[in-house]
């Protein structure tokens, strides 16, 4: 490390009403080091990346910038010290398009009366596009984007500003890992270049693979500081945890029952050719797949989120006659969205409420007070099953850590106590720990006779779990694979075009 670090942070400590988010934090970043952050969903680890960003204030602690003290009290601040962030929520303005998102604020303008240099602007989009490996026309709109696509728009505008610390909250976690090795390599190749990241992700490997020293949290407190060569994927878990974690899929022998979920030749936007399979009762159904390839767009269309062209949908041998997300859940289907802020939960709502949004229904007998009451029992005991982590179930939902939005989310639907239970991405930015009480608890469901449905980018996960998989390839099925036919290789080959 060079003799002055880019970023120094010293004593930093920032609480939230009643939630210590972190605790006299000291942590530096050399020139031309990658240091990543771990730690589980609520460790701190956005928190200290936002107040080093300029989006929140410390409650006591100090900031160095090139050993210089600096106050960053705005993101501008930061962006003029050379600090761009790439957040785990995208932060761009979906109806605007690809070229005005990556220079929002700085379009080249001329004359009194700022007149946007449309031509500039789009051959300096091109460029950054290209350095990204987007392959979009800049003038697309970002709400036309795929996720993935959208993130390479977020990345692409941070490298744009020039910045000389980089940081990445969990950039890669809806990414293939073709195109995360891809960002990996970048973020490697500007480290060469002298530049200073500091990058957050729950994927263990990717740390190992990027960082040069890798940095613990655990409640808010720095528990370890290890340099990455030498360091295992095991430790840094047990350090992440506090505990040993020996076997990450506890998958069950099930007796497979009936068939409960059957799709006949689906046809869908997003699709080219038409989809048939079936699910069983107590089934862990896999849908991989390349970003784009239709996998998520065809879970959609089973649950009617998406128009369906042709094809039919039967659940317990009863088709689904309306095409609409209602009807399905009407039938006993649930589905775990992949956009947790876009689709599914309530912001402003507390834990409690959003999870007991799905059970209504099924709670509405009694008065108010016993509705209340029950809606409170619903809310601690499904939040609880999959290691919600707040200060309290009544907080809203907003305040939560990232991870644990995504496990609000999967709690609500595990609480409508679903015959057949869609999942995209199910544990996409879940720290280790929790993420085998989700496989805990999906396996589980499987067991009571639940058919699951899962699309994953996780290859590991889809090995783990599943009793079958279906590969999807350019918005067809490239291939069905069966529990011992499973490895990332099989996966791959049918997946690649
Ligand atoms: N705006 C906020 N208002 C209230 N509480 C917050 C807010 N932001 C974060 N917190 C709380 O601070 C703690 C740390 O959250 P933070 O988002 O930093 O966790 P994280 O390590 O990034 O977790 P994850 O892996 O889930 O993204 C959590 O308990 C969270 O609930
Ligand atoms: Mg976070």
């Amino acid at each position: 490390m060079a003799s002055v670090p880019r970023l120094s942070v010293r004593g930093l400590s920032k609480a939230f009403y009643h939630t210590q988010a972190l605790r006299e934090v000291d942590l530096d970043v050399g020139v031309g080091e990658v240091v990543a952050l771990v730690g589980e969903n609520g460790a701190g680890k956005s928190t200290l990346a936002k107040i080093v960003a300029g989006i929140h204030r410390p409650d006591a602690g100090e900031l160095y910038f090139e050993g210089q003290p600096v106050v960053v009290d705005s993101v501008l601040t930061a962006r003029r010290l050379g600090i761009a962030v790439v957040h785990q929520e995208l932060n761009l303005v979906p109806h605007l398009s690809v070229a005005h998102n990556l220079f929002l604020g700085r379009e080249p303008v001329s004359g009194p009366v700022r007149l946007l240099r449309r031509a500039d602007l789009r051959r300096q989009a091109m460029a950054v596009i290209g350095a990204v490996g987007l392959q979009v026309s800049p003038e697309t709109l970002v709400r036309d984007l795929p996720l993935a696509q959208r993130q390479l728009v977020e990345i692409g505008r941070a490298l744009s500003e020039d910045a000389r610390l980089l940081i990445f909250d969990e950039p890669t976690s809806s990414l293939t890992e073709t195109d995360a090795a891809e960002l990996l390599r970048k973020i490697r190749e500007l480290r060469d270049r002298g530049l200073s990241v500091l990058y957050i992700s729950h994927r263990l490997d990717e740390v190992l693979g990027v960082a040069d020293r890798v940095v613990v949290l655990r409640d808010g407190q720095k528990v370890r500081e290890v340099q990455a060569a030498g360091a295992t994927k095991l430790e840094l878990m047990s350090m992440m945890v506090g505990r040993d974690i020996d076997t990450m899929y506890p998958k069950k022998v099930v007796q497979l029952g009936p068939v409960v979920l059957e799709v006949r030749g689906l046809l869908a936007h997003g699709l080219t050719e038409p989809v048939s399979f079936s699910v069983r009762a107590g089934e862990i159904f896999g849908i991989a797949g390349l970003v784009g390839s239709g996998r998520s767009e065809l879970l959609r269309a089973i649950f009617g989120a998406e128009a369906r062209a042709s094809g039919e949908v039967f659940v317990m041998g009863r088709r689904l006659q309306a095409r609409t997300p209602w009807a399905a859940v009407g039938m006993g289907v649930a589905m775990v969205p992949e956009d947790r802020k876009l689709q599914g939960l309530l912001l402003g709502m507390s834990v409690v409420d959003n999870v007991a949004l799905s059970v209504l229904r099924r709670l509405a007998a009694g008065g108010l007070v016993r509705r209340r009451k029950a809606e409170a029992a619903v809310g601690a005991e499904y939040s609880q099953r999959v290691g919600v982590r707040a200060a309290s179930l009544d907080q809203p939902v907003r305040m939560l850590s990232g991870g644990n939005q995504q496990k609000v989310l999967l709690a609500k639907w595990l609480a409508s106590e679903p015959k057949v239970l869609l999942l995209d991405e199910p544990t996409r930015g879940i720290d280790v720990g929790a993420k085998h009480d989700i496989y805990q608890t999906i396996c589980d469901l499987a067991a009571r006779g639940v058919a699951i449905v899962m699309v994953s980018s996780e290859m590991e996960e889809l090995i783990g779990l599943c009793d079958r998989v279906l590969v999807m390839r350019a918005g067809k099925p490239a291939g069905f694979l069966e529990r011992e036919q499973l490895s990332e290789q099989a996966i791959m080959e049918l997946a690649a075009q």
